[in-house]
């Protein structure tokens, strides 16, 4: 029974615009809530979890990154990484649902007389596409269902100017051993788990981003992995792609 209802309930979503944009809208607002409480812990808890390789994951990106160019973070969060971005002289622009954390994100320019834009609205209603010389989604793309992931990304590819880079840090997927992939699972799954109950990801399979990025248009550049404390099982990865059309 319940599932006919689920079922049906699907139906007239997907045959309703008006129906889904409501459901969107509520979604986005229950997540915009959720993030916004966790602004205040949310980068001291990644670097301790990550034991720092979730920075590390996004400090790489600059390597990509000239100053001046047009850099646009995508759920830029707290922004460590938009921070040092703009130190590097890139003109940096922020977009998240959060305004509790483009806050943060002000404080800490503030602090060093930088500056961005800083942008609160649903990434999916960013529309200067081909604007960006760089677009990066850190640990971004994990917030959606799969469905929704491979949109957000096909949709956020196009605002990267066609040679511009699309660049993605987040979780990575298993690998060496049996010992460091279980490990991995583990650990990733435990964050996960424990993200979800705070409602801000739903549960999902940890994804392969660059089997996606062919129908983005993107092209995988270089990935680079990062490992627990450096030296332990990979954990985390740092993604460089071009936009090939
Ligand atoms: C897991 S956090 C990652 C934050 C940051 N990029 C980092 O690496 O630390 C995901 C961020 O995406 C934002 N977010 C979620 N859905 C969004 C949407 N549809 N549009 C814009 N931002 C969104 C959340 O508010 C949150 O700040």
């Amino acid at each position: 029974m319940n599932f006919l209802v689920s079922a049906r309930r699907a139906e007239l979503l997907s045959s309703n615009p008006k129906l889904r944009d409501l459901q969107v809208a509520k979604q986005n607002e229950r997540l915009e809530k959720n993030y916004d409480r966790a602004a205040w812990f949310y980068e001291r808890a990644a670097k301790v979890y990550s034991t720092n390789q979730i920075r590390s994951s996004k400090r790489f990106q600059l390597k990509y990154i000239e100053p001046g160019d047009k850099v646009l973070y995508l759920g830029a969060g707290t922004g460590e990484e938009a921070v040092m971005a703009a130190r590097l002289g890139a003109e940096v622009t922020c977009i998240d649902i959060s305004q509790a954390m483009l806050d943060v994100v002000q404080r800490k320019l503030g602090q060093e007389s930088l500056s961005a834009e800083l942008i609160c609205q649903d990434a999916f209603d960013h529309q200067r596409i081909a604007h960006y010389d760089v677009v990066a989604s850190n640990y971004f793309l994990n917030v959606f269902r799969r469905q929704d992931m491979i949109k957000m990304l096909g949709f956020t590819a196009t605002l990267v100017r066609p040679g511009g880079r699309y660049m993605v840090a987040d979780v990575a997927r298993s690998q060496g051993n049996i010992l460091a992939q279980a490990f991995n699972i583990f650990y990733l799954k435990l964050a996960m788990f424990a993200f979800w109950m705070l409602g801000l990801v739903p549960l999902h399979e940890n994804y392969d981003y660059c089997k996606f990025f062919p129908d983005a248009g993107l092209e995988t550049e270089h990935v680079e992995f990062f490992r627990y404390a450096k030296i332990g099982p990979v954990l985390f990865q740092s993604i460089v792609a071009r936009r090939v059309t």
